[in-house]
């Protein structure tokens, strides 16, 4: 295994492996919240509706409310109301239990500034690695707060990306973040579960079942977000068909044809065939001073056809054996071209390691490890890890890196559901390069129009924020000056794109 290349040390975003060190300690002045009161043991049942089964859960004290529905037997949320963060919004924290032995832990945000909290659209949010917990995101980039204090405490964030639109950070796949059980390897699977966490979701809040639903995410996420709509698509296509020919039973007519609007992806991993070789490009050729030289990019470009050869077998047999190897070549073939005092998801830092790169990573395990958070959130586990290499090194081994995600876009897009596509400028690992050289590859009924499209400026307070370039349902922005996580770099710009996308208004 090639966990030790810098390209998989680092891709995926946060793909940040971390020395995982941050052991709590007690002493720290942690922002305590001001606990409810646990309902008593058992509480939970006299305020269920007749139809839904209380499980037996482990520790049942600690739930406000626990969740199910006949139409996914097997299958409950567990449901608390953390005071963290954003006093100032309705929150919810919890699990998704499966009968396959997976416990996903969410953290729900309401919208802050949504003039009807009703109308108001969910993101999705989601993390890569594989193995990164969402919580690195909510932290760092675009939640409600943001970590303070080397980790001790919180700092509001007035560009939360739940400014006009609720937001769900999952941690997925199993044994990502808060999550556990039993394991899973590929983003299809992933995809699966998260379609279960979100009937379950819209079943325990139906109030946000009437806005619309944005799948998100970041880097290795741009093999999570076409995976989970895709999978969402699928089931609804299915659902409606049932429904039209009148063929749900009773449990089924509680399923909720999913409103999924768009896709997102930010400096996203999703077409590695192409994304590979603008390795060379940003290494030598962007806007920012080389990284490497000259003659290295020219050695770099004559390597990559024996990497797009593997990667083209991978693409085409889909197995694990093939993609693979096409990971084990590649990353082997571009391990060398980089610099190790590069900060891969942004060039124009120097540092050697993540925690180095980002001391804020750091702080935000310490924060996630201390017990007073841990039990306001209701975390079941109590070692935190911020990225776990276990899961990274599963999706290797089952060749998932390497799979042409690319594939499930087109059907999406033609029906109807929009795409978004942005990468911060500065970043190597998912570099914008290679996602726009992608996005205007991408075969789909609009490729000649997007490919021809133009390319213009985005102005945010009348200065240029990025460039876009959309046709119809398909949009790719490029955003200046920020790194790997756009959110971090750039938050105000950020906020402006995500609040323009969710209006439909234009990028520019
Ligand atoms: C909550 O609201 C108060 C009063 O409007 C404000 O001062 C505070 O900054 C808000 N907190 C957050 C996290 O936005
Ligand atoms: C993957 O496909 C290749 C080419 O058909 C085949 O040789 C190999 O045995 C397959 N591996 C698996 C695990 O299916
Ligand atoms: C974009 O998708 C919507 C559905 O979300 C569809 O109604 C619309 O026709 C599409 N727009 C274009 C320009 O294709």
């Amino acid at each position: 295994m090639k966990l030790t290349s810098s390209i998989m040390r680092f891709a995926i975003a946060a793909g940040l492996s971390l020395v995982a060190s941050a052991a709590a300690s007690p002493a720290q002045h942690v922002f305590i919240p001001n606990r409810p009161q646990a309902p008593e043991p058992g509480a939970e049942a006299t305020v269920l509706p007749a139809h839904h089964t209380v499980f037996s859960p482990t520790s049942s004290a600690k739930w406000e409310r626990i969740e199910s529905m006949g139409a996914l037997p097997g299958q409950q949320l567990r449901i608390k109301q953390p005071r963290l963060c954003d006093a100032n919004v309705t929150q919810y924290s919890g699990y998704l239990d499966t009968d396959k032995d997976h416990h996903f832990f969410f953290w729900f945000f309401e919208a802050r500034n949504a003039p009807i909290r009703e109308n108001a659209p969910v993101i999705l949010w989601m993390n890569g690695g594989p193995g990164c917990s969402s919580l690195t995101s909510q932290l760092m980039e675009l939640g409600p707060c943001r970590i303070a204090n080397g980790g001790d405490s919180l700092s509001p964030n007035k560009y939360g990306w739940n400014d006009q639109a609720h937001i769900i950070f999952l941690d997925q796949p199993i044994n990502v973040g808060f999550s556990y059980g039993k394991d899973v390897f590929d983003s299809i699977t992933a995809g699966e579960d998260v379609y279960n966490f979100l009937q379950l979701f819209y079943h325990a809040f139906p109030e946000y079942s009437k806005g619309e639903l944005h799948v998100f995410g970041e880097s290795y996420g741009g093999h999570y977000a076409p995976a989970t709509a895709k999978a969402i698509y699928e089931k609804n296509t299915e659902l409606a068909e049932k429904q039209s020919k009148g063929l749900l039973s009773i449990a089924e007519t509680q399923q909720r044809i999913l409103p999924l609007t768009s896709v997102g992806m930010g400096n996203g991993l999703t077409d590695t065939l192409i994304q590979y070789k603008h390795y060379a490009t940003m290494a030598c050729d962007s806007t920012y001073d080389p990284i490497i030289s000259k003659e290295q990019c020219d050695k770099f470009y004559r390597a990559y056809p024996g990497c797009a050869q593997h990667i083209q077998e991978c693409y085409k047999w889909q197995n694990a054996t093939m993609c693979r190897q096409a990971q084990d070549y590649c990353d082997e073939m571009v391990d060398p071209f980089f610099p190790r005092n590069v900060n891969q998801y942004d060039v124009r830092d120097r540092c050697m390691s993540d925690i180095e790169c980002y001391p804020t990573m750091g702080y935000a395990e310490k924060f996630l490890n201390t017990p007073s958070v841990q039990q306001e959130l209701g975390s079941d586990i109590e070692s935190f890890v911020l990225c776990s290499k276990k899961v990274r090194a599963d999706f290797a081994l089952s060749g998932d890196w390497m799979k042409p995600y690319v594939h499930e876009i087109p059907p999406l897009l033609e029906a109807g559901i929009r795409v978004l596509v942005y990468a911060g400028d500065a970043d190597f690992a998912c570099n914008w390069y290679g996602n726009k050289a992608w996005t205007k590859a991408l075969e789909w009924s609009g490729k000649d129009m997007f490919s021809a499209a133009a390319d213009k400026t985005w102005l945010v307070n009348g200065k240029p924020a990025g460039e876009s370039r959309t046709y119809k349902n398909f949009s790719f922005v490029r955003v200046f000056e920020a790194g790997h996580m756009v959110p971090y770099n750039q938050p105000e710009n950020a906020l402006d794109l995500i609040n323009r996308w969710l209006s439909n208004k234009p990028l520019f």
